[in-house]
């Protein structure tokens, strides 16, 4: 399988919880390998940016609203078949529907408040990855 990179949320409900390390832990387990990483306080803009492909959904407004509650850190994982593995690492997106030694089983307290993003498919990876990373802050 080809080395891939996916784009990371660690969200606020996380962040407000201390959790970074700990999610960390079970990211780097997995095998995927944190090759950027900074944590920030997304705008309202970035935020309606990032998720404008559910604009037309009742909960984007409670959507941005939450991902500008409170600092995030967002990442860049690397590994084989990065995209997939990290989405099976998250867990669905519904905590209640997740799998046991997910990082949402593990973390996440509500469909919204759900812990972590992983990107969904390799365009949107890259296009998450230009939004928050130029190419030199990405180091594998
Ligand atoms: P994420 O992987 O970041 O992508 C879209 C997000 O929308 C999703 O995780 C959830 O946090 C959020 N979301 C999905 N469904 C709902 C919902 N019914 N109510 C609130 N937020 C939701």
């Amino acid at each position: 399988m080809a080395i891939e990179r996916t784009f990371s949320i660690i969200k606020p409900d996380a962040t407000a919880r201390n959790l970074t390390g700990a999610i960390n832990a079970i990211i780097e387990k997995a095998g995927l390998r944190i090759v950027a990483q900074k944590r920030i306080q997304m705008t309202r803009g970035q935020a309606e940016t990032f998720y404008a492909v559910h604009k037309a959904r009742p909960f984007f407004g409670e959507l941005v609203d939450f991902m500008i509650s409170g600092p995030v850190v967002v990442q860049v994982l690397q590994g084989e078949g990065a995209i997939q593995k990290y989405r099976d690492v998250m867990g669905a997106t519904d905590p209640a529907k997740a799998a046991e030694g997910t990082i949402r089983k593990a973390h996440a307290q509500s469909i919204g408040e759900n812990s972590v993003h992983g990107s969904d498919a390799a365009e949107t990876a890259a296009i998450e990855i230009a939004q928050f990373f130029s190419g030199n802050e990405i180091v594998g």
